[in-house]
């Protein structure tokens, strides 16, 4: 099924920077949010039909402790996924949410809700394979 990939360096970012000092990531760069409730990134997205759509995060935490952030569409929280330590600031990773959306556009806004604000994040997939499938290829 088709997939398209939005940078996140290319969203609106509320209290975040971009950054490329951490390797691995697409495009020009990633987002690091600022440490603090409330930063988020958010992205139009539009999809061709109705149904349910899979949206996957690539993200990196470099540190041992989970940066939980509220995923929302078109303002409502959807999932509140944990984006655990991957390793390393260079290691990236892929969580997966999914979401039922009608034809046409929307908001996809990953907003960090704990004090040390949201993983870095490198781009969000929109897919619509559905049914929590994972990470689209
Ligand atoms: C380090 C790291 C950043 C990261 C930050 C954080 O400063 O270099 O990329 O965003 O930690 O803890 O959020």
């Amino acid at each position: 099924a088709a997939t398209v990939t939005y940078e996140a360096e290319n969203a609106t970012i509320s209290q975040g920077a971009v950054n490329s000092d951490h390797a691995g990531f697409t495009g020009t760069g990633f987002v690091n949010y600022d440490n603090l409730t409330g930063s988020y990134v958010q992205w139009p997205v539009s999809v061709a039909a109705d149904g349910s759509t899979t949206l996957t995060l690539r993200f990196a935490n470099g540190t041992t402790t989970a940066r939980p952030m509220a995923i929302a569409v078109d303002g409502t929280t959807v999932a509140t996924p944990s984006f655990a330590g991957t390793g390393a600031w260079t290691t990236w990773a892929t969580t997966a949410v999914t979401a039922t959306l009608t034809a046409g556009a929307h908001t996809v806004r990953a907003t960090a809700t704990t004090a040390n604000g949201g993983p870095n994040v490198d781009s969000l997939t929109v897919g619509d394979s559905g049914g929590g499938g994972g990470a689209p290829s």
